[in-house]
């Protein structure tokens, strides 16, 4: 049997979704649809036959639903601020997808206090849910520089990291509970918010990092945690990466309250100082920077300082803000790397975990390893020290070749390292996933997969080049 062409496809679709959603948010023209078909890196994207935007749950499994008998792929999308290319279509020449984006999913409930819980809409963005939380005297204890942007449920699907992994976990260990729609249009539901709850598998943890390829999360049960108000910021130099391991060890163990030890080095100070006409931070440069937060009921300021100055850490290495205006300056030249990067052009980013002890072998390593396979480029390396996570920033090779690519995550599958740290698989890694997944794992993952979606209805080609 033939396919209809592509235009009586998306007609049809486009006639059916709007009986759903309402003629105002069924996006066919290229122009509307344009910002939602290429990501936030400039790498990755195609085109979708329309852009959906449904206002509740019941209306996204409508959407799925038709999608799914019209024979079209669904790829959700929240704030497209996703870097491996996992909420925008495939190039061209693939399955036809639609877009299905969650901005108009913003319902926030009130904070329940008893819980210290929060049900938010998936479309909710990461400011608003810490504005929310903090006017009920909590804290959201997940952050990452795209928060204005960012939303709920594309965290969750992509089980986001950011700067306090080190203290309170990555997105998976905030959530409570979730909302979605399956391939099939059947809704899962598991909000009420019970801490404890042993009956059977969960879920809502499945859907924790399953790239929008298991199921369309709607809402999210939150927890939050007690608010830190007094906090402490400082950018510290030293002298290698080693030295800022080093550093980090002994800060785990003896300051109170540390919440981020995020590493740059000389290259990637100069490159944010000149896309964002900053000063220096310190009186001196050095190899490398560190940037440590540490927040508490009580100034934790005494504790870091007492320890710095045990460690001879000099004047000339230390600038410290409490205030926030000064705390939210020095985290500029850590924050501003990912902008400052792209202004450059289409960078090749990797986001990598390697076995703490082994994260200075792999930054000498990696190095190496780029300057021989893409030779010329620029290399910009920065990340999350604190829990073993580098971003490996390479801009120069054109955005189709992989060598660069290819050679950085073998060599952190040598090194035992993850190919994925918290950006996820998306378009980007799925020719590389079995550097990190066993033969029994990726075989167990499929299985679920083929489960769930067996039409692979959900965000075609992410995670899984094929099932
Ligand atoms: P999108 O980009 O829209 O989508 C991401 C993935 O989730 C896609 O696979 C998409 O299909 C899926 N998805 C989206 N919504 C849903 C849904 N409702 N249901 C099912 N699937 C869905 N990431 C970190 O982990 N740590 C960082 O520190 C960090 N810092 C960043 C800083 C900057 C400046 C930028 C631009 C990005 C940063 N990121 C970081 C990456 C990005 O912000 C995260 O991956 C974030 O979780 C993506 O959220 P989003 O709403 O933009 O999702
Ligand atoms: C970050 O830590 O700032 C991000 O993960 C973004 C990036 O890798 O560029
Ligand atoms: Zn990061």
């Amino acid at each position: 049997m033939s396919s209809p062409p592509a235009a009586d496809v998306t007609a049809g679709l486009a006639a059916r979704l709007t009986d759903v959603v309402g003629p105002a948010h069924v996006l066919v023209d290229p122009e509307l649809r344009a910002p939602f078909e290429t990501d936030w890196t400039r790498r990755f994207g195609g085109p979708a036959l329309l852009v959906v935007r449904p206002g509740s749950t019941a209306e996204v499994a409508d959407v799925v639903r038709a999608c799914a008998g019209a024979g079209v792929g669904v790829v959700a999308q929240g704030g497209n601020t996703g870097l491996v290319g996992g909420g925008v279509p495939p190039s061209p020449g693939r399955s036809p997808v639609i877009v299905l984006s969650t901005v108009r999913l913003t319902g926030l409930e009130p904070v329940d206090n008893a819980a210290a819980q929060v049900t938010a809409g998936a479309g909710v963005s990461l400011a608003r849910l810490h504005a929310a939380a903090a006017a009920a005297g909590l804290a959201f204890p997940v952050d990452l520089a795209a928060r204005d942007t960012a939303t709920v449920g594309g965290m969750v699907a992509t089980n986001a990291g950011g700067v306090h992994v080190m203290r309170y976990g990555s997105m998976r260990a905030q959530v409570v509970g979730a909302e979605a729609v399956l391939a099939d249009g059947s809704v899962l539901s598991r909000l009420s918010g019970l801490v404890k709850d042993n009956t059977g598998y969960d879920l809502s943890q499945l859907l924790v990092g399953s790239e929008g390829t298991l199921g369309i999360v709607t809402a999210v049960r939150l927890r939050l945690v007690a608010a830190q108000p007094e906090r402490v910021v400082a950018l510290l130099g030293v002298d290698s990466t080693a030295a800022a391991l080093a550093l980090i060890d002994v800060l785990r163990r003896r300051v109170e309250g540390l919440e981020a030890a995020e590493l740059f080095f000389d290259e990637g100070l100069a490159l944010v100082r000149e896309h964002g006409r900053l000063a220096a931070p310190l009186p001196r440069a050095f190899r490398a920077y560190l940037v440590v937060e540490c927040g508490g009921l009580a100034d934790p300021s005494e504790s870091l300082f007492e320890v710095l100055a045990e460690l001879d850490v000099p004047e000339a290495a230390t600038a410290v803000a409490t205030d926030r205006a000064g705390r939210a300056s020095l985290w500029a030249y850590r924050e501003r790397h990912t902008e400052a990067i792209s202004a450059l052009g289409v960078p090749h980013k990797l986001d990598v975990t390697l076995p703490q002890a082994r994260l200075a072998e792999f930054e000498a390593a990696v190095r190496a390893v780029v300057a021989e396979t893409a030779p010329g480029s620029t290399l910009v390396l920065f990340g999350h020290a604190g829990d073993g996570n580098l971003h490996v920033n390479v801009v120069g090779p054109p955005p189709e070749d992989e060598t660069v690519d290819e050679a950085v995550l073998r060599l952190v599958a040598a090194l035992s390292g993850s190919i994925s740290a918290e950006h996820g698989i998306g378009r980007a890694k799925t020719r590389w996933l079995e550097l990190s997944r066993t033969a029994a794992e990726l075989t167990a993952m499929r299985a679920v997969k083929a489960a769930l979606d067996p039409a692979g209805v959900l965000n075609p080609g992410v995670i899984f080049e094929r099932v």
